[in-house]
C-alpha cells in the first residue's frame, strides 16, 4: 500500500500537475552570496562546486551515505538515488521522469549553460577518476569563451511553459535528429550548472529576496530564465555576480536530502584547494545544437511572454530572522517548529482576522520509499490561542497556557503524521481507488468543506540545513502564501512568496507580520515567566 502511495502522489501532486513547474512547483534554494564580481570568480566557484557534486555522487555511487534519522528512527534513502542523472520529460497529458543512474552505463556528463548555449562537459577522466577542480576551470574556461554571443535562441525557455503546452512542443522539438540528440543529452546528465550572467543590484537587505528570484524563475526572458533546463532535476546557479543557489525539479525528491547534498558542497567548497593537476590534454566540450525552425520560434516566444507573466506575478520576500532562532522555544521546552508554525497562524489571523486551511509537509521517509503527508497547523487549539493573544480581555497566565496548547498539539499532529497517521494521503489513496475502480466516489470528496480545508492559503515547509541558505517556492493557490524556513539555533531564515495579481496577498506584509508574531509570543513567554518569579 505504501509503495502503491507514493506513486499515486508522484502522479497526482507532480507528473499530472499542468501548471509550469516555475513558480508553481520547483523550489529554489538561496546560498550564501560570494565574494566575487568576475567571471574569474564564477568559473572558479563553479569548478569547485562541480567537484563538490561528484564527491557526493561517490558516496551515492558507493552506497556509503550514512542513513538519516528522524525523531531517532532511521529514514528511508531512496531519494537520494533519484536526484542526480535525471530528468522530468513533458507530455501533453501526463509527464514522466527518466533516471539514467541506473542505467547500464551511467552517464559521465554534465550540462553547462552560459549565455542560453548548453555545452556537455565529460567530467570524468577516461581511468574513472573524476575530473580536479583544476581541470574544471579549464573546462569551464573554454565553454564560457566559445558562448560569448549573447543573441542565441532561449531555447531552455520552452521548459517553463504550461505542461500541455510543452508537451506539444518538445514532440514537435524533437522530430529533428540534431534537436532530439541535443535534449537527450541534457535529460541524461547527471545535473545541470547555469552560469548565469550579472542581474540588477540592489540593497544588502533586499540582496536575499533578488538571488531568490533568480533561483526561482531566472528574472524574466531578457535575464536569466532562458538560462536553465527546468526540467532537469537539479541545476546550480553560478552568476558573474556572485549570487549562487539552486533550482530542483520538485517530482523525484523533497528538499531535504537536496539539501544535505547542498550542504556537503558548501563545506567542500571551502575547504577544496586549486591543486594544480598534472596537464592531461582534455576533449573540448561540446556545444549542444538546436535548428530552430519557424514553429519552434513561435513556441519560443509564447513561452517568453508567459514566463515574462509570471515574473511580474511572482511577489517574493526573503527575511532573516535575527532575533533568535530554534534556542528560545527550545529553553521554553517547546519544539520549534510547532513554535514558528503557531506564529504563522497569529501573523494570518491578525491580517485577515480568520484562519485559514494550513499545509506542513510531513516526511513519511520512516517508510520505504515515503514521501510526504499534510500536517493541518490549523487547528481548533490554534485558533484558541490566536483569538486569544490580542483580547484585551484575557490575562498573559491564560494565554501562555493556550500558546502552550497550542504548540503542544502541533507537534502532536507531527508525530502522527511522521508515524503514517494524518489524514490526508490516506484520503487521496480513498478518492483514487474508487476512480481506480470505477465505483461511485465517497460522498465526502464532493463535499464543499472538502475542497475549502483543501484550497491551503498557507503552504509551508521547514526544509532545515547546516549552511546559512534558505528553501523558496511559490503559492499553491492564487490567493494564497508558500512559507518556507530554515531554523538555525539563533536565527531564522524564512522565504514568503505570494501573487501581485492577488489584491489581498503581500509577501511582505505577512513577513512582517511573522516578525511581530515571533517576538510577541516570545516576550509573552519572557513576561509571564518574570511575573512567576
Ligand atoms: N523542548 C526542547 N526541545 C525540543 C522540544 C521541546 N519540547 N521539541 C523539540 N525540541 C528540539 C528537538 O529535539 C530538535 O533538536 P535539534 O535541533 O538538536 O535537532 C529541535 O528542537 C527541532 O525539533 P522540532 O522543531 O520539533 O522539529 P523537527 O526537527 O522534529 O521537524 C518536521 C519537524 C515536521 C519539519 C519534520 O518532522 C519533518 O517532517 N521534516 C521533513 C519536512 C519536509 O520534507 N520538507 C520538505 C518539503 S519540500
Amino acid at each position: 500500500m505504501g509503495h502503491r502511495l507514493s506513486d499515486w502522489w508522484l502522479k497526482t501532486a507532480y507528473l499530472d500537475y499542468r501548471l509550469p513547474v516555475v513558480v508553481h512547483s520547483s523550489p529554489g534554494v538561496v546560498l550564501p552570496r560570494l565574494q566575487f564580481n568576475d567571471r574569474h570568480g564564477q568559473i572558479r566557484y563553479a569548478a569547485k562546486l562541480i567537484a563538490g557534486v561528484l564527491d557526493f555522487k561517490t558516496m551515492i555511487d558507493n552506497e556509503t551515505l550514512p542513513v538519516e534519522y528522524l525523531g531517532g528512527k532511521p529514514l528511508c534513502m531512496n531519494q537520494y538515488y533519484q536526484v542526480l542523472s535525471s530528468c522530468r520529460i513533458p507530455g501533453t497529458e501526463r509527464d514522466s521522469v527518466v533516471n539514467h543512474a541506473l542505467s547500464k552505463r551511467p552517464p559521465t556528463h554534465i550540462t553547462v549553460v552560459h549565455n542560453f548555449q548548453f555545452f556537455v562537459l565529460d567530467v570524468y577522466n577516461s581511468d574513472g577518476t573524476p575530473l580536479t577542480a583544476d581541470q574544471l576551470y579549464i573546462q569551464l574556461e573554454r565553454i564560457w569563451n566559445s558562448s560569448l554571443q549573447t543573441n542565441e535562441e532561449p531555447i531552455g525557455i520552452l521548459t517553463s511553459s504550461h505542461r500541455n503546452n510543452w508537451g506539444k512542443a518538445y514532440a514537435n522539438l524533437i522530430k529533428d535528429r540534431t534537436n532530439n540528440a541535443s535534449v537527450q543529452a541534457i535529460q541524461k546528465s547527471i545535473f545541470t550548472v547555469c552560469l548565469d550572467a550579472p542581474m540588477p543590484r540592489v540593497s544588502d537587505e533586499m540582496y536575499p529576496t533578488r538571488a531568490a528570484v533568480q533561483m526561482l524563475h531566472g528574472g524574466g526572458s531578457r535575464w536569466n530564465s532562458g538560462n536553465r533546463w527546468f526540467d532537469k532535476t537539479l541545476q546550480f546557479i553560478v552568476g558573474e555576480d556572485g549570487t549562487c543557489g539552486v533550482i530542483y525539479e520538485h517530482a523525484p525528491a523533497e528538499g531535504p536530502p537536496i539539501v544535505a547534498l547542498i550542504d556537503h558542497v558548501v563545506e567542500y567548497t571551502k575547504k577544496s584547494e586549486m591543486i594544480r593537476t598534472p596537464m592531461v590534454p582534455l576533449p573540448m566540450p561540446k556545444k549542444l545544437h538546436f535548428n530552430i525552425t519557424p514553429e519552434i520560434k513561435s513556441n519560443i516566444e509564447e513561452a517568453k511572454k508567459n514566463m515574462n507573466i509570471m515574473v511580474h506575478d511572482l511577489d517574493v520576500r526573503v527575511t532573516v530572522f535575527s532575533h533568535f532562532g530554534k534556542n528560545v522555544p527550545k529553553s521554553h521546552k517547546m519544539s520549534p517548529d510547532a513554535f514558528i508554525q503557531v506564529a504563522l497562524q497569529l501573523a494570518y489571523y491578525r491580517l485577515y482576522k480568520r484562519c485559514c486551511a494550513t499545509y506542513e509537509s510531513a516526511s513519511l521517509r520512516m517508510f520505504k520509499l515515503g514521501r510526504t503527508d499534510t500536517i493541518r497547523s490549523a487547528s481548533i487549539d490554534s485558533a484558541n490561542f490566536v483569538r486569544a493573544m490580542d483580547d484585551p480581555a484575557k490575562q498573559n497566565q491564560e494565554k501562555v497556557t493556550l500558546l502552550e496548547k497550542a504548540v503542544k498539539a502541533h507537534r502532536a499532529y507531527t508525530d502522527m503524521a511522521i508515524h503514517g497517521q494524518a489524514i490526508d494521503r490516506h484520503l487521496l489513496g480513498l478518492k483514487l481507488q474508487a476512480v481506480e475502480d470505477l465505483s461511485a466516489l465517497p460522498e465526502i470528496f464532493m463535499d464543499p468543506s472538502y475542497a475549502t480545508a483543501n484550497h491551503y492559503n498557507l503552504s509551508t515547509s521547514q526544509v532545515p540545513a547546516k549552511t546559512d541558505c534558505v528553501m523558496c517556492f511559490g503559492p499553491v493557490v492564487s490567493d494564497g502564501y508558500g512559507v518556507c524556513y530554515n531554523p538555525m539555533e539563533k536565527h531564522i531564515n524564512f522565504a514568503v512568496s505570494a501573487f501581485n495579481s492577488c489584491a489581498d496577498t503581500s509577501a511582505t506584509r505577512l513577513a512582517h507580520a511573522l516578525e511581530d508574531a515571533l517576538l510577541d509570543m516570545k516576550s509573552l513567554l519572557d513576561q509571564t515567566l518574570k511575573s512567576k518569579l
